[in-house]
């Protein structure tokens, strides 16, 4: 069997994937990522949850710095995810009055934003920001202090400020899976932009479901790509155990599922306008590297992303590349 072909050689985007630094310690890691994907970004370790122990003021930079020199070494870019969340290292905020928890704010976004400037092309500046049933935005400990759109509109400017070259993204999930969310993410996106927030893309995380029902996805990457925005797929995995306490049907019939909704995902990808196409990112290389396979999660079978635990490539890797 000759040797899969590079993502990186068949699509004509950036393809990503994210990385923990101490997968860089597994040479077959290394070589897969290296041989198939052009941009990384840091599955955990640019998290502020990661950068900042319990303090607003004390950082930790060294899981992101060594993730920073690998993709320099490598010669792949580097998308930063993310600055602000509602979840993950909010609590490092907790109990400042509203002038102290501001500077805070405003600190955190320049100093880790900042750090990274001239590397990282682009950041999730906000991440998760509608809720999951999809008709609101999240209440959170930022909105809380300083408004449902202000948290989000005073982290694009001080990302902005920062770091005035990266592209500034706003990213959630389940945009396809949950059309209600997919257009009130939109509808987010537009007010930002018309209050001034300098958002450069639109990220769609894309865990899919795959059970829903074809044409979803492509329906989604249309209306988003009507904004005008460069686009990214930043998380896709699509998990074989979605659905499987209301549907039992075979494991073959799941990957058919898996396979074809993928496949969508990859043909919406490559209708959007060239310009607007920003990079396509898998949220773990091998199955086993998936998140969707560690801990209570792991049932030792899911196979979500594009190459199986040996590094060959799986369903998924024929479903994304048969649309380039
Ligand atoms: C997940 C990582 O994969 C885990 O390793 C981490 O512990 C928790 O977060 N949406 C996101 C990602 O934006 O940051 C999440 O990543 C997956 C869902």
């Amino acid at each position: 069997v000759p040797p899969a072909r590079p993502l990186k050689s068949l699509a004509p985007f950036p393809m990503g994937v994210c990385a923990k630094s101490p997968q860089f310690d597994d040479p077959a890691w290394v070589q897969l990522v290296t041989t198939h994907f052009s941009q990384l970004t840091p599955e955990w370790e640019m998290k502020m949850e990661y950068i900042l122990a319990d303090s607003p003021d004390r950082f930790r930079f060294d899981g992101p710095d060594t993730i920073a020199a690998f993709a320099r070494h490598y010669g792949l870019r580097l998308h930063g995810h993310t600055l602000i969340w509602y979840a993950q290292g909010e609590q490092a905020f907790a109990g400042l009055d509203r002038a102290r928890f501001i500077a805070a704010f405003d600190r955190y976004i320049a100093i880790v934003a900042g750090r990274y400037r001239g590397q990282v092309v682009s950041w999730d500046v906000v991440n998760e920001p509608v809720t999951d049933e999809g008709s609101e935005l999240r209440d959170c400990h930022w909105s809380r202090m300083l408004g449902l759109d202000g948290y989000m509109i005073r982290a694009f400017h001080k990302a902005r400020a920062a770091d005035p070259n990266a592209v500034l993204f706003l990213n959630d999930y389940n945009l396809e899976n949950t059309p209600r969310k997919g257009a009130t993410f939109l509808k987010l996106a537009e007010r930002l932009m018309k209050a001034g927030a300098p958002i450069g893309g639109i990220g769609s995380q894309s865990h899919l479901d795959i059970r829903i029902p074809p044409g979803q996805i492509r329906t989604f990457f249309r209306d988003a790509a009507s904004l005008g925005l460069p686009i990214h797929v930043s998380e896709l995995d699509a998990s074989l155990r979605s659905g499987e306490r209301v549907d039992l049907r075979s494991r073959s019939q799941r990957i058919e599922q898996q396979t074809a909704r993928v496949g969508e995902l990859a043909e919406a990808f490559m209708a959007v306008p060239e310009r607007q196409r920003f990079a396509f990112s898998v949220w773990g290389a091998r199955d086993t590297d998936s998140f969707l396979r560690q801990g209570e999660r792991d049932d030792g079978q899911n196979q979500p992303v594009l190459f199986d635990a040996a590094g060959k490539p799986a369903p998924l890797y024929a479903a994304v590349t048969g649309a380039f």
